[in-house]
């Protein structure tokens, strides 16, 4: 038999890191390890239809968003299929059909490289996994498809595409990049957080406050660049290994004050590194230090366990127990929306990873 032509269907979700990704060696290998909360409301589906063609020599392939035809994503799409070919020889063989979409606004300021990228590295998986049934890869075989080669091999793709888009693929806490006090983790793909986490996590909210949708002055790819020759590099990589053994035993005991305080040292130290790079840039707005204050404010008064991270742009991601969201989010509605750009936010909440639609 042989496959002429298919289509498939992904739904994955973005991430948010908790110890964070920034530097990178040669082929998406992360300079230190990272963790990060699975989403579950952010998402990117994405239909990857597949149909045979003569002629083997180059990549063929559309991309539409929202059912618009977007050339402006070619060049990264091809950059992956150059990186992912070597893993997916099939490539060049089929013509493509990329048709995407996400739950979260565009242009929101919150990246889709993760959840996108990840999407589409699952699409490709079920694309060989359908023609390895067929036969039309020789030599391999049905079995090697179980779930965890399945995944493993998503989330290594995915890395090719966008370092963070690998640990997207499952929930609800992923470990990316080899570090020695987590078992079994490796910088070629995202690992499920393999120890017992406190109940205080289960269901731990993430309410997204959109400070600036704009597109950012740096991009993320720019910026990992920036960590070599960096001065407070050496010092950065260390720290991250440290910070993760010791979310490990926060994790664990459930010590939501030790959580507040780890991730948000992060969070400012991720800017840090763009503070003290040359050239060095900003990329919080006055809003989010605005924000920043007032969560810090109310935590005190209150007591309750509320904090924020920030990825590589202005938006805050406000982190708590679930708990204690109905106090939370009435103070974010009462005080924090008002920062941001058109009172915009997405309540989300740490979510299982991507599902075959
Ligand atoms: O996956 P990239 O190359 O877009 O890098 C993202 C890096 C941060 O979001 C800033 C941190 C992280 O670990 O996700």
């Amino acid at each position: 038999t042989n496959v002429e032509k298919g289509s498939v269907t992904w739904e994955s979700p973005s991430n948010i890191a908790l110890v964070k990704y920034w530097g990178k060696k040669k082929d998406q290998i992360p300079e230190n390890p990272s963790i990060s909360f699975t989403l579950n409301h952010c998402k990117t589906i994405t239909t990857l239809e597949f149909s045979k063609k003569e002629d083997h020599g180059s990549f063929e392939f559309e991309v539409y968003l929202d059912g618009d035809k977007k050339d402006d994503f070619k060049p990264k799409i091809h950059t992956f299929f150059e990186r992912v070919e070597v893993y997916l020889p099939f490539l060049k063989q089929y013509r493509f059909i990329i048709k995407t979409e996400n739950t979260f606004p565009h242009s929101s300021g919150i990246a889709s490289s993760a959840s996108g990228m990840s999407a589409l590295a699952l699409c490709l998986m079920n694309v060989e996994k359908q023609l390895i049934k067929s036969d039309v890869i020789v030599g391999a075989v049905e079995e090697d498809f179980d779930k965890t080669y399945f995944n493993r091999k998503a989330s290594f793709l995915a890395r090719l595409g966008s370092g963070s888009a690998c640990r997207s693929i499952e929930g609800d806490l992923i470990v990316w990049g080899e570090t020695k006090s987590i078992e079994g983790s490796t910088d070629l793909f995202g690992i499920k957080y393999p120890y017992k986490v406190h109940e205080n996590f289960k269901e731990y909210q993430d309410t997204i406050l959109l400070v600036d949708k704009g597109e950012k002055q740096v991009s993320s790819t720019v910026g990992h660049n920036l960590m070599h020759n960096h001065p407070y590099a050496q010092n950065r990589f260390e720290q991250a290994h440290q910070n993760l053994e010791d979310l490990k035993g926060i994790l664990e005991s459930g010590d939501l004050k030790a959580f507040n305080a780890l991730v948000e040292s992060e969070a400012l130290t991720l800017h840090a590194m763009m503070l003290t790079s040359m050239p060095y840039f900003i990329l919080m707005k006055p809003n989010t230090l605005e924000i920043i204050n007032k969560i810090w404010g109310f935590r005190e008064e209150t007591g309750l366990h509320i904090s924020f991270t920030l990825d590589a742009g202005a938006n805050v991601h406000v982190l708590y127990p679930k708990s204690e969201s109905q106090e939370i989010l009435q103070f974010i509605q009462s005080e924090l929306v008002a920062y941001c750009q058109n009172w915009h936010y997405i309540c989300d909440q740490i979510g299982f990873g991507a599902e075959l639609i």
